[in-house]
């Protein structure tokens, strides 16, 4: 049986993933497996057609396809998403049409999920046959228990393509709706909103009047009395894409910090603004791959939060509803930034007019909360995400990330630790044997237990 695996790592052959696929070669070297460095070769891919037919000759007579990649900013990394976009945009879908397919990753368990789900839908887009995927933790192959668990999963893979058994597909094909924004109401000058000194920034891929985004995010800038900055994502000066070197871990520098105008981009535009607006068409089933650079390149800040109390939003052109991944995404990345999620405006939904008032009242709504420095409490998306990147700072890759472990030490981030709630501590010691004795316990009424300390403040006259 011949598998080819599209290795998503910009490391290529040093990848930590392709381990997982060398080890199954170890077991089961009856088979053939031709791995693919398509997110490392992804600019020779993009410009070369013979490369990018290599590629594609191997797919054909592949009995089983393989995606494994890194997890990268709660997807792929830019370059595999980009490979994506290629075989979209030069119509290479049929080779996929029909192939039996699993997926694996590898990651410290950082939005997994949604990178897993990101890459299931383009398997149903793509028709294959998804036998489902393996999200392993980046050093599971080295405990017998979870390398056992890896090998039978992928023997259980080539089982369902030796029995040709059915797969079923659990993504709906996306539809654009056809529609044409113009707007509308020019707002009256009198109307128009007065940031009092916030900085408002927007970053959108499209400039222009020409597209949807492009009018909506010139509309919202024309809400505004004073000049707001809108940049194109497209200008900035990037020289490259992350590849994974994390040189950045001891000091939150990239090794690209000289050779490009990136990091001067993030710390000195987007860091110092207060309103943030992201705008992007929607690609895929993500924003373009151009967006995922730009997301990626901000991982010189490694696991710690940039874009701090700041009022954050997104204009959208495409599908979203449709992609409830994809909103979870884009709201974890505000929440656990401590920013305040504002929400979406799309293209959605709704008439020209609608959207022009939806854009003006985006605009007006982030300088009030902007003025009141009003951050609204995460939810799961954010408050897990800090979680699972203080366990990881604080334990096996502290000696990687020196710069977050200092600045989670100095910003109280390892505080959250339920071991350092003196609060909690106290209330545990106090009740924790007093719980254990049956009596006591069966007497206690615990809503009312729970209630005590919200009856003495609304009790209280001056809180
Ligand atoms: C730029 C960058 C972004 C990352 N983003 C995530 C993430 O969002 N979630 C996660 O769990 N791990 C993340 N990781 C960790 C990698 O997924 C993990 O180390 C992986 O095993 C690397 O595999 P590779 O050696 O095959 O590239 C990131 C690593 C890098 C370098």
């Amino acid at each position: 049986m011949k598998f080819v695996i599209l290795n998503g790592s910009p490391k290529g052959n040093e990848s930590v993933t392709m381990q997982y696929i060398l080890y199954i070669k170890k077991k089961h070297p009856e088979h053939e497996y031709v791995i693919l460095n398509v997110a490392q070769m992804i600019n020779k891919l993009e410009t070369k057609q013979e490369k990018l037919l290599e590629v594609i000759q191997e797919l054909k007579n592949a009995d089983g396809i393989v995606w494994g990649f890194p997890v990268y900013v709660m997807l792929v990394c830019s370059q595999y998403k980009r490979f994506i976009e290629l075989i979209f945009d030069r119509g290479f879908e049929e080779l996929f049409n029909g192939k039996y397919t699993t997926v694996l990753s590898t990651s410290i368990h950082f939005y997994d999920h949604t990178a897993q789900n990101y890459i299931h839908g383009i398997c149903d887009d793509l028709k294959m046959k998804y036998f489902g995927f393996f999200a392993a933790d980046s050093w599971d192959l080295l405990y017998p228990d979870r390398r056992k668990n890896w090998l039978f999963f992928f023997e259980k893979f080539i089982n369902m393509i030796n029995t040709n058994q059915p797969t079923s597909i659990y993504h709906q094909s996306l539809t654009n709706r056809e529609f044409h924004y113009e707007p509308k109401q020019l707002v009256n000058e009198s109307d128009k909103i007065d940031t009092r000194g916030k900085k408002v920034l927007v970053l959108s891929e499209d400039t222009n009047n020409l597209t949807n985004l492009g009018r909506m995010v010139n509309t919202f800038k024309k809400s505004f009395l004073d000049n707001i900055e809108l940049i194109n994502i497209n200008e900035i000066d990037i020289v490259g894409p992350c590849i994974g070197c994390t040189k950045c871990g001891y000091n939150h520098e990239c090794i690209y910090k000289d050779k490009d105008e990136f990091t001067d981009f993030w710390t000195k535009k987007v860091m110092l603004a207060d309103i943030l607006i992201f705008a992007g068409n929607i690609q895929d089933r993500f924003l373009s791959s151009r967006w995922k650079l730009v997301y990626d390149r901000a991982f010189f800040n490694n696991h710690t939060p940039t874009i701090i109390d700041k009022q954050l939003g997104y204009i959208i052109s495409g599908p979203l509803s449709q992609i409830p991944n994809l909103r979870e995404i884009l709201q974890a990345h505000v929440e656990y930034q401590d920013s305040n999620f504002l929400g979406f405006i799309t293209d959605e939904f709704g008439t020209s007019e609608e959207i022009d008032g939806l854009l003006y009242n985006f605009g007006k709504l982030a300088v009030e909360y902007s003025l009141a420095n009003f951050i609204k409490p995460r939810t799961f998306l954010g408050e897990a995400a800090m979680k699972v990147f203080r366990d990881d700072v604080y334990g096996r890759n502290r000696f990687v990330f020196l710069a977050d472990h200092e600045y989670y030490e100095s910003h109280g981030v390892y505080n959250t630790f339920p071991q350092n709630d003196e609060r909690a501590k106290k209330l545990n010691e106090k009740l924790i044997p007093l719980m254990k004795i049956d009596k006591v316990r069966n007497r206690m009424d615990l809503k009312q237990e729970f209630l005590r300390p919200f009856k003495k403040l609304l009790e209280s006259p001056n809180k």
